[in-house]
């Protein structure tokens, strides 16, 4: 395969391509992002050292989806479904039909910088029989004041991510990993999100949420030295299945928009701290300048609120504390009310949700000025092995 993942088109996050290859079995990540050409013609690599789906740029296009294995299926349907799994994530990333039964809905489409990432929520492992094998990074979340958490959708045995530049792709990808579940798991929520779409700017930019805020500023980079420690299991966690892995946290974060909208131009900013227009810090510069904490204006108040969010965020205020956001925008319609049913498919990623998640939203949940604008609808928390070496599948070192 000559073509390579090609990341930041997405205009998200800024992110390149983390997934330092080159180890034996493994892809060699690519050298450098290449100009947009051909949003279809883009292709994620599926055989690397982290799975896909975690450093890439973020998709136009996105769905979640948790299963719950069925009754009566354990540890060797579960092996087998991975393996299922991963040969479909496999075709379908390389631009290649799922199998002689393929629907035809993404034919002509190509690749189109599709992922497929799956991971293990907390039940998995009772009802699996690998209950020694179960991190103890996956005990559940705490519960949070603030929380208005739906149940049914929230965590499940398994769960799976997919994102693309295309729609036609990614919904594909998930009638394929649906149909391949077959009798042994079954859909237990599913959550379809948006991004921007590649070449809506002019040049690659940080992603904006439905607030309209730039939104992923300050995660970490894949070329901060400390980066791989922040987000990925080193190879000598426990469990060893976990190296390389990652812990995503994944909140349907619905926003009170027509809140948020009657708030003016300065207000919003004072909630965040930044402005709207480039993401600067409402201290000074440009979205990349530091923040000044201590800054006060003439009166001798905090220029940067002592509440807005992204004061209340930062690793240096929670202890070091840090996570990278990867998120999707959603709508699912508007309800009878008016209102819409909208927001941020937030999901997050860490070597340890205790340092990274948890103590984050503990202080949130205390009341930053964002909380008023939002409400956590359901959670899931699940553990993500390291990528498949070529000719394994994600999860075997667990399963096998
Ligand atoms: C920063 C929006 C929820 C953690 C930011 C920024 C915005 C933002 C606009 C500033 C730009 C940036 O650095 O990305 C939102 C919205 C949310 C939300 C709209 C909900 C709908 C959360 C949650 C967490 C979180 C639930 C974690 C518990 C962070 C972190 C930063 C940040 C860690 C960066 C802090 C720094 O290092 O400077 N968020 N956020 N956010 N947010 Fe949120």
């Amino acid at each position: 395969v000559s073509r390579r993942a090609l990341l930041g088109t997405a205009g998200a996050t800024g992110l390149v391509l983390g997934a330092a290859g080159g180890a034996a079995g493994y892809a060699a990540a690519p050298a450098a992002a290449t100009p947009l050409t051909s949003v279809g013609s883009t292709e994620v690599m599926f055989h690397v050292k982290h799975q896909p789906g975690i450093t890439d740029g973020l998709q136009a296009r996105g769905h979640l989806v948790a299963f719950d294995l069925t009754p009566g299926a354990g540890r060797k349907e579960a092996a087998a479904l991975l393996r299922r799994w991963s040969e479909t994530a496999r075709r379908l990333m390389a631009g290649e039909p799922s199998g002689s039964d393929d629907t035809d809905v993404a034919r002509d489409a190509g690749p189109s910088s599709l992922t497929v990432t799956f991971g293990f929520g907390h039940s998995f492992f009772s009802r699996t029989g690998l209950e020694k094998q179960r991190p103890v990074a996956l005990d559940p979340l705490p519960d949070f004041s603030s929380d208005r958490l739906d149940k049914s959708r929230s965590d499940g045995d398994l769960w799976v991510q997919i994102g693309a530049n295309d729609a036609l792709v990614a919904f594909h990808a998930l009638r394929a990993i649906q149909k391949d579940a077959g009798s042994a798991a079954r859909v237990r929520w599913q959550m379809n999100g948006f991004n921007r779409t590649p070449g809506a700017t002019a040049h690659p930019m940080t992603a904006r949420n439905l607030m309209g805020q730039l939104d992923g500023t300050r995660n970490p980079k894949p070329s901060e030295p400390d980066f791989d420690k922040r987000i990925f299991v080193p190879s000598s966690a426990t469990p060893s299945w976990m190296a390389n892995g990652s812990y995503a946290v994944v909140r349907r974060i619905r926003m009170l928009l027509d809140d948020w909208e009657k708030l003016s131009l300065g207000a919003q900013e004072a909630v965040i701290g930044r402005r709207k227009a480039n993401g600067a810090a409402l201290s000074g510069g440009s979205e990349t300048t530091a923040m000044d904490l201590e800054k006060t204006d003439a009166k001798g108040d905090l220029v940067v609120p002592i509440n807005a969010h992204a004061r209340i965020t930062r690793p240096d205020q929670n202890g070091g504390a840090a996570m990278l956001r990867r998120p999707f925008s959603f709508h699912d319609g508007i309800d009878a009310d008016g209102v819409p049913d909208a927001g941020l498919l937030f999901v997050c990623w860490q070597a340890d949700p205790l340092r990274g998640f948890v103590p984050v939203q503990r202080k949130l949940d205390r009341g930053d000025a964002l909380s008023q604008f939002i409400r956590h609808e359901s959670s899931g928390l699940f553990a993500v092995p390291g990528g498949a070496a070529q000719g394994e599948y994600v999860g075997q070192r667990l399963l096998e």
